[in-house]
C-alpha cells in the first residue's frame, strides 16, 4: 500500500524524536518515499545526518539551504506529497498548524499541502489535556486532518496514558489503512442526514433536541476519504461544524418537512443513505407569525406528525441502493432497533444506548452495536471519527 508513496514526515521538538528513525525505516521498507522536514526545534533532539541517511535525501529545515542557498519550495512539497505525516507533533506545533502561524518550513509546508495531513501528538499529559491544546485538536479534525493516538483518540472522556506518542508501527498502519481505503468508495454517491432539526413554534422559538450533527459529521469526511461523493443534508448545527472537503456537498435545512424534501429529491440518484439526523417526532400543527406573548395562563401547543424520512427513502429504495440508520434508545435496544430495521427498510441499523456512558448526544464518541437481519456486532467506546470508519467498514462489505 505504501510502495511508491511519497511522504513529507514533519519532525518537531519532542523526545519522541527519536522514534521518527523508527517511522522512517518502515516507511522505506514498504517502498515509500520519505522527505524530512524538520522543525529548529527538532534538530535539538535529533540530526539531521542520521535523518538523511536513513532517507537519502537532504533535510529540510529552514527557507533557504545554509550550503548554496537554493531556496526550499514549500509549494512544491505540497504538492509532491501523496500524505504528510508530522510525528512527533508537540503542542506548539499543533497549536501554531490550527492558527496558521507560519514560522518555520514545517508550518508553511503544511499551508501549502494538498495531500491529507497525519498528526501523532507528543506531549506530556498536562499539556495535552489543557484545553488550549484540546480545542486545537479539534480544529484540525475539523480541517479535515487525521490525528493519530494510542487509544480512543484525543476527544474520549479519559485522559490516563494520554499525550505519549502513537507507536511507530501503529502510525505507518494507520497511513497503509488510509492508502488502501483511499478511493474504495469512488464513484459511489453517498447521502447522509446529520444534525437535529427545528420545528418552529413562533418566528423566536422551536422544538429541538440536543443532536450536534458530530457523527453525521464524522461519517461525511469518511466517506470522502475514501472517494465518495457526498451529498450532506444537515440541520441547525453549531457554525464550528465545517467540512472542508471537495467530495461533500452540503445542504442546510431547518425542519423535517424541508430534510425530506431535500432527502427526496437527492435519494433517487445515490448508491447509499445514511440517516444520522436526530428528526423531531412532531411539529407544531400551526407556526405563530408573530412572537406569541406571555399571558398568566397555561399554554398548550398541539403537536402534528412529522414525515418519517427513513421510512419514506425506505419504501423508495432501490435493488442496487442501501439504507443505514441509527437508533438512539433508553429501554429493550436490541428489540427496538429490530423493529426499526424492519420498519424503515434499513440494511443495517446502528445503535447507540444511552445507557452506556460516552454514546448518544453532544459527546466527543460514541459506543455503538451494529444491528444486521443476521445479528450483531457490538463494538468499544471510540472517538466519532473512528466509529464512522467501524460503520463505513460495514457499508463497503453489502
Ligand atoms: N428518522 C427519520 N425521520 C423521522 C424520524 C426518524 O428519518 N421523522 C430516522 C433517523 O434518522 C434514524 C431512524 O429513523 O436513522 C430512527 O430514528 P428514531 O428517532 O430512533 O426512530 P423513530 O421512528 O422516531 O422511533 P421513536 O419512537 O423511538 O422515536
Amino acid at each position: 500500500m505504501l510502495q511508491g508513496k511519497k511522504i513529507v514526515l514533519g519532525i518537531t521538538g519532542s523526545i519522541a524524536a527519536y522514534k521518527s528513525c523508527l517511522i522512517i525505516r518502515q516507511l522505506i521498507k514498504k517502498g515509500a518515499e520519505v522527505q524530512v522536514v524538520i522543525t529548529p526545534a527538532g534538530k535539538e533532539f535529533i540530526t539531521p545526518i542520521t535523518l538523511s541517511a536513513l532517507t537519502s535525501k537532504p533535510v529540510i529545515s529552514d527557507f533557504f539551504s545554509q550550503r548554496d542557498g537554493t531556496w526550499h519550495s514549500h509549494v512544491d512539497l505540497g504538492l509532491w506529497a501523496d500524505a504528510m505525516l508530522i510525528a512527533p507533533a508537540t503542542a506548539s506545533t499543533i497549536g501554531k498548524m490550527a492558527h496558521g502561524v507560519a514560522d518555520n518550513m514545517l508550518i508553511t509546508t503544511y499551508l501549502s499541502m494538498k495531500a491529507p495531513v497525519f498528526i501523532a501528538p507528543a506531549m506530556d499529559l498536562d499539556m495535552y489535556a489543557h484545553p488550549s491544546t484540546q480545542q486545537n485538536l479539534r480544529t484540525l479534525q475539523a480541517y479535515g486532518n487525521h490525528i493519530i493516538e494510542p487509544g480512543t483518540g484525543f476527544l474520549a472522556s479519559k485522559l490516563e496514558g494520554k499525550g505519549r506518542m502513537e507507536e511507530p508501527e501503529n502510525i505507518v498502519s494507520s497511513l497503509e489503512r488510509f492508502f488502501a481505503q483511499q478511493n474504495s468508495l469512488a464513484g459511489k454517491k453517498i447521502l447522509i442526514t446529520a444534525g437535529p432539526t427545528y420545528e418552529k413554534i413562533d418566528p423566536v422559538r422551536f422544538i429541538g433536541n440536543y443532536s450536534s450533527g458530530k457523527m453525521g459529521f464524522a461519517l461525511a469526511n469518511e466517506c470522502a476519504n475514501r472517494g465518495a461523493q457526498v451529498e450532506l443534508v444537515c440541520g441547525p448545527v453549531s457554525a464550528s461544524m465545517q467540512v472542508h472537503s471537495p467530495n461533500i456537498h452540503r445542504t442546510d435545512i431547518e425542519s423535517a418537512t424541508q430534510m425530506l424534501e431535500a432527502c427526496q429529491r437527492l435519494f433517487p440518484s445515490m448508491d447509499s443513505a445514511i440517516l444520522c439526523a436526530a428528526v423531531a417526532d412532531y411539529a407544531p400543527e400551526t407556526t405563530a407569525t408573530q412572537k406569541i406573548k406571555r399571558t398568566g395562563d397555561d399554554m398548550v401547543i398541539r403537536l402534528k406528525p412529522n414525515p418519517d424520512i427513513a421510512a419514506s427513502l425506505g419504501q423508495t429504495k432501490q435493488a442496487h441502493q442501501t439504507l443505514v440508520g441509527f437508533a438512539l434508545e433508553t429501554n429493550d435496544e436490541e428489540s427496538n432497533a429490530q423493529a426499526k430495521l424492519k420498519k424503515k427498510n434499513f440494511d443495517f441499523i446502528v445503535l447507540n444506548s444511552l445507557k452506556d456512558e460516552g454514546a448518544g448526544f453532544r459527546t466527543d464518541t460514541n459506543k455503538i452495536t451494529i444491528i444486521t437481519a443476521n445479528g450483531k456486532t457490538e463494538y468499544p467506546l471510540k472517538s466519532k471519527s473512528e466509529v464512522a470508519k467501524d460503520i463505513i467498514d460495514q457499508l463497503a462489505l453489502l
